[in-house]
């Protein structure tokens, strides 16, 4: 285990290359996902070991519904068999939250989201925090609706809203922006990934294709990330 100096505060992964990896083993993708899910859960441990107080990851995207329905339904029952296990994250004191739209799944699986944000709501290490249907424009858009809605209503007015106000509509109220964002398999896309709270993130872009990612691969990306002199538009450097 590496000791990281200028550890970020927040990751964002998205995890891609699953089809990729299954079709070079000549596997169908499904399996490519699988393999994807058992790496998702060794890297969250891992970033929970070292430190990391926030690791956001891209499971389900809004626009991944366009895919087969077989990969589609396969990705869910992952979900589901996944959503069983949590119940562990309490006692490894990793908090879990989910973000995007989740009228779209079944009731058993709402439920099981739920249950596994209260039963791990008191953790006070790693907030993991899954994006499951979820699209950067689509919480932008909901978050100006019910900001409107409030405006609409007398609780705010127009002349309070400023960056701070509005970002307490979106999902990720109360977490800070991400500071590094790795993207693996070769992509240098960001695919409406956090797209507000992504405004001034590294990017650290990796080949490893996301089964393949290890403990040592987030090692890498973290010194890469602590390498960078971060200005936020200033000249001089930030935190090194
Ligand atoms: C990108 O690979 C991956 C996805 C669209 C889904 C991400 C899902 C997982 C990591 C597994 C499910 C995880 C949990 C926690 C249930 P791709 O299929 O786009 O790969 P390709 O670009 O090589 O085709």
């Amino acid at each position: 285990m590496m000791q990281h100096a200028n550890l970020p505060a927040h990751v964002g992964i998205i995890m891609d290359g699953n089809g990729r990896w299954a079709k070079k083993r000549g596997l169908p993708r499904k399996l490519g996902h699988k393999a994807g899910a058992a790496t998702f859960k060794d890297i969250a441990r891992y970033a929970n070991k070292i430190g990391l107080k926030y690791l956001t990851t891209y499971v389900f995207s809004t626009e991944n519904w366009k895919r087969p329905k077989d990969e589609v339904d396969s990705i869910i029952e992952l979900l589901r068999s996944y959503l069983n296990e949590m119940d562990g994250y309490a006692k490894e004191n990793i908090r879990v939250r989910f973000i995007g739209d989740r009228s779209a799944f079944d009731d058993d699986i709402r439920a099981k989201m739920q249950r596994a944000e209260e039963k791990s709501r008191d953790a006070t290490g790693l907030t993991l925090i899954l994006a499951i249907n979820y699209g950067g424009r689509a919480e932008i858009a909901r978050a100006a609706q019910l900001l409107a809605q409030d405006v609409q209503a007398g609780k705010v007015s127009p002349e309070q809203v400023d960056e701070a106000c509005f970002s307490s509509y979106l999902y990720t109220d109360g977490i800070p922006d991400i500071d590094l964002i790795i993207r693996t398999s070769g992509e240098f896309r960001l695919s409406n990934f956090l797209i507000w709270q992504c405004a001034y993130a590294e990017y650290v872009l990796t080949d490893v294709l996301w089964p393949d990612f290890k403990p040592a691969t987030l090692d890498a990306a973290l010194e890469e990330y602590g390498s960078r002199s971060r200005r936020f538009g200033g000249l001089t450097g930030g935190q090194g």
